[in-house]
């Protein structure tokens, strides 16, 4: 039988970066989707050295982008038929309001939209790998957000705050993974999602003086990337999960209670179908003769 095939995204440094370093030594057909091919072939040629595993692989996609998201499915399904394990690790905190490729505001675009496309387009290949799961990088932010669906196309940055735009899209991350627990239930997929703690690694490179001095006074507190990765990696293999899904875990590998924005299905609906509307595809996942057969 051959080894399982694990598509991780933003593997380039921090949390992503040892969480591919431990899944390449564990032996699975690595696939890394990254933004940036030469700083991922750079990766990919460390790994192979440091693991032996050959089985290791570079995937252009820029999540911000739904063209490039769309791009790099189309790639992966030319080289594999099935998915045992999608993690959607990359993220990204801005400071100055900004526009996707198609328009969005770019937090939420990265963060939240390109992730959500992902899941959803590789849906065969995780059927096909079933039992599959799904493994989604949000935040104990996340508590702090607040999402209003009706809005997202027309905003205009006014009042813009960085931190406010990631806890929104770090929102969606969650609302995404209980609703796709819920219509993945009996297929064989499950999907959730983690707060990884306060990690020491890029995410604040682009932020404002005043978040990266908070960073600085809670120092003792922050773990390292390689803790940063601990609940990843314990929501990717740890074989007492098999049967758990639509949960969100803390840093200590904890189920906890997600925002009520995300517990409420209708808030959930409401931002899967205007997801659906954008993305110019049915709300309906998996489709419904697909439901009836499996
Ligand atoms: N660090 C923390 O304290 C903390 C806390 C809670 C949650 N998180 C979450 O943990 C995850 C990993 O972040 P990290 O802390 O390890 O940060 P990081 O070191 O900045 O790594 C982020 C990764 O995401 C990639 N990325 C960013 N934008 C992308 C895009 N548009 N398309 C594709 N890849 C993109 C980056 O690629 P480049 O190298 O090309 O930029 C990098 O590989 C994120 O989802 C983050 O929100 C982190």
């Amino acid at each position: 039988m051959s080894a399982p095939v694990c598509l991780i995204t933003g593997t380039t440094s921090g949390i992503g970066r040892e969480t591919a370093q431990a899944l390449a030594a564990d032996g699975y057909q690595l696939v890394m989707a990254c933004r940036d091919e030469i700083r991922a072939g750079e990766l990919r040629r460390a790994l192979i050295e440091e693991s032996g595993n050959e089985a290791i692989d570079v995937l252009r996609c820029d999540l911000s982008s739904l063209a490039s998201v769309r791009r790099a499915v189309a790639e992966f399904r030319s080289r594999h038929d099935r998915l045992d394990l999608l993690i959607n690790n990359a993220g990204t905190m801005t400071t100055r309001f900004q526009r996707s490729a198609d328009g969005l505001e770019l937090t939420l675009a990265a963060n939240y939209l390109g992730p959500w496309l992902l899941t959803r387009l590789l849906l065969d290949p995780l059927l096909a790998a079933a039992p599959a799961r799904i493994v989604t990088v949000a935040s104990a932010v996340h508590l702090r957000g607040s999402i209003d669906p009706t809005t997202l196309r027309t905003e205009q940055g006014r009042g813009y705050s960085g931190l406010a735009a990631y806890a929104r899209s770090k929102l969606g991350n969650v609302m995404a993974t209980l609703s796709q627990a819920e219509k993945l239930e009996g297929t064989g997929i499950t999907a959730n999602c983690l707060h990884p703690g306060v990690v020491s690694t890029n995410i604040t490179g682009d932020t404002n003086a005043l978040l990266r001095l908070g960073m600085k006074l809670i120092s003792p507190l922050i773990l390292s990337e390689a803790r940063g990765a601990a609940t990843s990696l314990h929501l990717a293999r740890d074989p007492s999960l098999s049967g758990t899904s639509g949960c969100y875990f803390d840093e200590h590998q904890a189920i906890a209670e997600p925002a009520e924005t995300a517990r409420d299905r209708g808030e959930r609906e409401a931002l899967w179908v205007w997801s659906s509307r954008f993305c110019d595809l049915p709300p309906a996942w998996p489709d419904t003769a697909r439901r009836k057969n499996t």
